[in-house]
């Protein structure tokens, strides 16, 4: 079964066809990502416009890359949140439409539970019952799954998310955006320059017997700690070698807290697997650290590769082919909001 699938939910836009689930025939990315750099940070009003320039291109070169015609695709799948009300509302009013013209069933997915699903492209499939930890630009969430489309939600943030961290801090430090590859780059320079121990940043929630995150407090300690070196309350201003620390430091409290808070729901429900997914999952720190503590455990941890890590079509279609529910075109909305089903 082939699916094209499109994500349009922020300042990516994407088209994929994907084969079965598994094997992706094209996956098509553009991105304003440039265009908001100057900005720090995504204009909903520039995302959704440049979306509407670029939906229907997108979806044209992912049909030819795949060397498919329409009629060798079997459905449509989009993302119908959450996400930005004007960027969802693009997208899904294109797969309406062209489903409609084409005669095609559609199948709306839940942009979380695509990135999820990024995890069954490919040669090995986790298994069930497993516990799946979304970081992205606006979401860190628990997920226990026991089965296609069944999912619990264990816990997740009280403020900002993961990926939001990485953003905010990045433009603390005068790093550019998205601030994650950012920090990641500056931190991996500070091999020498490590924060002395009175610098050292808090590992919110860590100890705390529940499921839930908190990264306000987190990204308030850099707050305080930069504008104690620029207030001279510190030995020296702030040069590289202090913003490589700072990075390092935030990136090792942010990713403690995620692999200590994952791997306790993880042993909490005898997982199988343990699957990451959203754009916080293209960190290497994080592949590293958890792939390595799931092992220790004997709990096999799955990242996408990082391309599929971030938005991108082919996790949507794969998400519609295990987990397939079709709907009316005409009864679909976007739904900014979208919970877990
Ligand atoms: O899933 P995604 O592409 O979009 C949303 O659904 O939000 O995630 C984007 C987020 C941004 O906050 C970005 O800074 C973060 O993922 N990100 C990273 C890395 N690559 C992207 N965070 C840490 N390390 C990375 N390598
Ligand atoms: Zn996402």
């Amino acid at each position: 079964m082939r699916i094209l699938g499109t994500e349009t939910t922020c300042d990516e836009t994407s088209a994929a066809v994907v084969e079965d689930g598994r094997k992706v025939l094209s996956n098509v990315v553009s991105s304003s990502a440039l265009l908001q750099r100057k900005y720090r940070g995504v204009v909903p009003e520039i995302a959704a416009r440049e979306q509407v320039k670029v939906i229907i291109p997108v979806i044209s070169v992912a049909l030819d890359r795949s060397d498919c015609s329409i009629d060798d695709i079997d459905a449509l799948a989009v993302a119908y949140g959450p996400g930005l009300s004007g960027s969802l509302l693009i997208g899904v009013e294109a797969a309406k439409t062209l489903a409609l013209v084409w005669k095609k069933p559609l199948v709306p997915v839940n942009h979380l539970i695509g990135h999820v699903y990024a995890n069954w492209i490919g040669k090995k499939v986790p298994q069930f019952p497993l516990v799946a930890l979304i970081v992205s630009g606006g979401h860190t969430d628990l997920i226990l799954m026991t089965d296609h489309g069944k999912f619990r939600w264990l816990g997740g943030t009280r403020d900002d998310a993961a990926g939001e961290a990485f953003d905010k801090v990045a433009r603390v430090l005068g790093l550019g955006y998205p601030g994650g590859p950012e920090i990641e780059k500056v931190a991996s320079q500070s091999q020498s320059a490590k924060l002395e121990s009175s610098k050292r940043l808090p590992r919110p929630m860590i100890s705390e017997d529940n499921f839930d995150f908190s990264f306000a407090g987190l990204k308030t300690a850099v707050v305080n700690l930069v504008n104690r070196h620029l207030r001279g309350e510190e030995s020296s201003h702030l040069g590289g070698g202090d913003i490589s620390a700072i990075a390092y430091e935030f990136q090792k409290a942010i990713c403690e807290v995620l692999v200590i808070k994952t791997l306790r729901a993880a042993k909490k429900f005898n997982a199988k697997s343990i699957v990451v997914g959203g754009g916080v999952a293209a960190n290497d720190y994080l592949r590293s650290q958890l792939t390595d503590h799931g092992w220790k455990l004997a709990i096999p941890v799955f990242f996408p590769p990082k391309d599929l890590a971030v938005d991108n079509g082919a996790m949507i279609a794969a998400a519609a082919f295990w987990f397939e529910k079709t709907i009316s075109p005409l009864k679909l909305q976007a739904d900014p909001a979208l919970h877990f089903a």
